[in-house]
């Protein structure tokens, strides 16, 4: 089929690729002329493993371009993965969303499947079917289609190839049919569903995961209280199949672009409709909380931080991706700088991303230069690279061996017998 995806970022590049990869002829559509320049000679505007050979394995099928018009003229189904930002009250951000809507209307000669990608708040589906039917000069038959994402960025491609499941919210039959022959080749269970009803899909979905990880956070809290293991703990509750071992890792707390705009998002959400959700404000309130904590184990390694030289391991929001949005690692680093702490900090692949949002810090070419003369490191992703170093070579280097292990990426015997002053998250 003939498909057209506005907005190549994480999500929507991912989307374009891999459905090309399953056969379809895809036109990628972006107004930042930089990425679809860079996509035009085979290069990848972010670190997605996995995704560049994909893109280059199937060039013959994907086009790139910068013009809606030109993009949509032929597609019978049009993606709209456009980035859905939170705003100050917590509520998404819907400008360019309606923007790509009626710049799609304004070019319709035929029927077309328009579907939602991004994460959007229930009715936009709505209010899209309205924008398009103000521009929709010819009149061309349309339907919206909801058909959340749920990639996670650093394993995006195989999400997306093997997903658990597929969720499509459709206005009509004939748009159910588009989507399932859409789908067909990828091999998972497929819910056919009301639009409304798959965009709260989306939100309840993600912000229940948000809730696992805030959960398992206050009980980590209460572990290092009474002296338990939170990652034992976290093992034996995940043996019960109902509860799972997944998104029970204690630590710095939940980032990234979705999980902290999507439980605001549904709070809003919920306001709207007249509903409170105070459970997910105490679990946001809980992931505020893990950083302070970060912050507070220092002190008590340290005393005043005024002054003292910091190493910061891993700037990601979680490993495998450069994306720093909502990350942990920001959020600490910036309270140490109020703090007048001298930061130095390493991360595989953030470094670029990160010079942008962070002034007056030390960026180190390695987990080494980041812990020389250091009186203190604080792990706060947990990259492979990081539970590979040379732990001993790591404590020759420092000045003061406080190590911080946001991530419970070591164990404790071993660092203490290492030498260093270790403390985990919860243990
Ligand atoms: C986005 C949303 O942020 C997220 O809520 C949703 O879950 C999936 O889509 P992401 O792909 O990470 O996530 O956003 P981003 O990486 O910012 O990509 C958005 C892309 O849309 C950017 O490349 C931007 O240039 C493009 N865009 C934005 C347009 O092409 N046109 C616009 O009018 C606005
Ligand atoms: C998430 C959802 O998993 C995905 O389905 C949705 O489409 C987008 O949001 P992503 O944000 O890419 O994906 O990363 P994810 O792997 O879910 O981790 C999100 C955050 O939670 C990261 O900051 C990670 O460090 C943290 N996390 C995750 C924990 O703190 N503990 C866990 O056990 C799992």
């Amino acid at each position: 089929m003939k498909i057209a995806v506005i907005g190549t970022g994480y999500v929507g590049l991912v989307t374009a690729v891999c459905l090309a990869e399953i056969g379809h002829h895809v036109t990628g559509i972006d107004s930042n002329k930089k990425k679809i320049e860079l996509l035009k000679k085979g290069k990848i505007p972010i670190y997605e493993p996995g995704l560049d050979k994909l893109l280059k394995k199937n060039k013959k099928r994907l086009v790139f371009t910068t013009s809606i018009s030109e993009g949509t003229k032929n597609a019978v189904v049009i993606f709209i993965a456009v980035n859905t930002p939170p705003r100050a009250d917590g509520s998404a951000d819907m400008q360019y969303v309606e923007e790509v809507s009626r710049q799609i209307a304004k070019e319709m000669t035929s029927y077309k499947v328009i579907v939602e990608k991004s994460t959007v708040p229930v009715e936009t589906g709505k209010w899209v079917k309205k924008v398009i039917n103000l521009y929709n000069r010819k009149n061309v038959p349309f339907d919206v289609v909801s058909n959340p994402e749920f990639l996670r960025e650093g394993q995006a491609v195989n999400d997306f190839l093997h997903p658990d499941r597929v969720v499509v919210g459709a206005g009509s039959k004939r748009a159910q049919d588009v989507m399932d022959e859409l789908y067909r080749p990828i091999k998972a269970p497929k819910l056919f569903t009301s639009v409304e009803t798959a965009e709260i899909i989306k939100h309840a979905s993600n912000s229940f995961l948000a809730t696992k990880i805030s959960y398992i956070n206050a009980v980590s809290r209460i572990c290092e209280k009474v002296g338990a293991d939170i990652e034992e703990v976290a093992e034996g509750m995940g043996m019960d199949k109902r509860i799972g071992r997944s998104f029970l890792k204690a630590g710095a707390g939940y980032g990234g672009s979705c999980f902290p705009k999507d439980a605001s998002a549904f709070i809003w959400i919920a306001k709207k409709a007249g509903y409170d959700f105070n459970l997910l404000k105490e679990v946001e309130k809980i992931n505020r909380g893990q950083r302070d904590m970060i912050v507070e184990k220092l002190e008590n390694a340290l005393w005043n931080l005024n002054g003292k030289t910091i190493g910061v391991l891993g700037i990601a929001f979680k490993p495998d991706t450069d994306d720093i949005r909502e990350s942990p690692s920001v959020a600490v680093i910036k309270i140490l700088l109020e703090e007048k702490a001298r930061v130095k900090t390493y991360d595989p692949e953030a470094m670029k991303k990160a010079r942008e949002v962070l002034k007056g810090v030390k960026f180190c070419s390695s987990p080494y230069e980041a812990a020389r003369d250091s009186e203190a490191l604080v792990l706060l992703t947990e990259w492979e690279e990081f539970r590979k170093m040379d732990l001993s070579k790591i404590k020759k280097l420092m000045k003061v061996p406080v190590f911080i292990d946001g991530r419970n990426l070591f164990k404790n015997k071993e660092m203490r017998s290492l030498g260093f002053i270790y403390q985990g998250v919860g243990r």
